[in-house]
């Protein structure tokens, strides 16, 4: 196992009812700006709980923050900040609310070109307001880390940051507030949390006992879980198994002292930016070929995850790997979930765009071997055609 140094600073509030207890949580004298999306959270009753948890707390809003939220909106919530005076954020919504949040966070303290915040990937982050979740949808693991991930529409860039500084102080996670999730959000969740631990646990072994057992501990209940949030959308124990699942898919606990991928998201990233597939959609497309193409590379880690978590350890090693590999394909679609580019409507000429992208943002080293060369993404990018 590698020496880590683990931080997470952000209080979990679990459950139905939780909205209420933020009052205690926010400063009483604080500016608050509470920052949503598109409006699912007034058609689910989210809104209201919020605010009338918030009574008796100056509060302003900021609404239309978009999925794969952009730097040109974002901006527009950093002037208001400036403008308001605001002292606390407080995000409710997926996890686009919560990273833009994030980014409004850092970018109002910023000093110079906030772009360089995303471009630098967060190493100049000095400060950020303080800010809570309300947490609707269960995927990215946004409310338990300090990452975002923010596009810039003028140019097609999705960059991510990091920072120690943009942890939420703390996040509800109330699992019935997801029963109104559409079903393609749903898909798009569970798959999203199994690629964050398979980002994590599908490298190379290093001895890492507990990661592992974890890792494939959160697998499994994704695996036994996530079609049952499609099938029976208002079981309370369905959704709070996947919501704490996804969380604990990305906050840090599972990718301690291991070996981290991360090739996928980075092209997936590039595929979102170029086409606007949604996340998770770009993540059913990569990577079942990303864990074919690098299956030398990958190969004890890929024994060990047809055995523990497909049960697959009988006859030769390169038809449990491709049965175990063929299994999570079928996983991603049958949790609705396409696989090919081309159910897409996309071809050769997209394979050609994403690794330019790819190479014009230095993505030309990826992986936990730093082996995922533009030729590699580009093997990758054609075997899922
Ligand atoms: O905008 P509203 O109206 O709120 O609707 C949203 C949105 O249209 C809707 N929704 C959310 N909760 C709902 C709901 N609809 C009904 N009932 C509810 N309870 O769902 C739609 C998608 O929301 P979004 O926040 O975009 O989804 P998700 O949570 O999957 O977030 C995706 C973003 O997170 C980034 C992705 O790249 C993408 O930009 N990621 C962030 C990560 C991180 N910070 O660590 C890691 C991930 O790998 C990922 O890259
Ligand atoms: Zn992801």
């Amino acid at each position: 196992m590698f020496n880590f140094d683990f931080y997470n600073p952000t209080q979990i509030l679990f459950g139905q009812g939780q909205i209420a207890a933020i009052a205690g949580l926010i400063p009483p004298q604080a500016r608050v700006l509470m920052t949503y999306g598109g409006g699912s959270i007034k058609r689910n009753g989210v809104y209201d709980e919020v605010r009338a948890a918030l009574a008796g707390h100056t509060v302003l809003e900021f609404a239309g923050i978009e999925p794969n939220p952009s730097y040109e909106t974002l901006m527009q919530a950093v002037a208001l900040v400036k403008s308001e005076r605001i002292d606390f954020l407080l995000a409710v919504g997926g996890g686009s609310v919560v990273d833009g949040t994030k980014f409004i966070a850092a970018a109002a303290l910023h000093e110079g070109e906030a772009w360089d915040i995303l471009a630098k990937g967060g190493k100049i982050v000095e400060a950020a307001l303080p800010f809570g979740t309300v947490l609707t949808l269960p995927a990215t693991g946004s409310e338990m880390n300090g990452s975002a991930v923010i596009t810039r529409k003028a140019t097609q860039e999705k960059r991510s940051f990091m920072s120690r500084k943009v942890y939420p102080k703390f996040s509800v996670l109330d699992p019935s507030k997801t029963f109104t999730l559409p079903l393609r959000q749903v898909g798009n969740g569970v798959v999203d949390a199994f690629a964050h631990v398979m980002e994590q646990y599908l490298t190379t072994p290093v001895n890492a006992s507990v990661q592992d057992r974890f890792a494939e501990g959160i697998l499994l209940t994704l695996i036994e879980e996530g079609p049952k949030a499609l099938s029976h959308p208002d079981d309370y124990d369905v959704r709070a198994n996947v919501m704490w699942s996804a969380t604990l898919a990305l906050n840090g606990l599972i990718g301690v002292g291991v070996p981290q991928d991360w090739s996928t998201h980075a092209i997936g990233h590039e595929l979102t930016a170029l086409y606007e597939l949604d996340h998770a959609q770009t993540l059913a497309i990569i990577l079942p070929s990303m864990l074919r193409v690098r299956k030398q590379a990958k190969r004890a880690k890929l024994l060990q995850y047809a055995a523990r978590v497909w049960g697959l350890d009988g006859g030769d090693e390169d038809g449990r790997i491709e049965a175990a590999i063929a299994r999570t394909e079928f996983f991603f679609r049958h949790m609705g979930v396409k696989t090919r580019l081309a159910d897409y409507g996309l071809n050769h000429a997209s394979v050609d765009a994403v690794v330019a992208a790819l190479e014009a943002h230095g993505m030309t080293a990826l992986g936990e071997q730093r082996e995922v060369t533009p030729a590699v993404s580009r093997k990758v990018l054609e075997l899922s055609l």
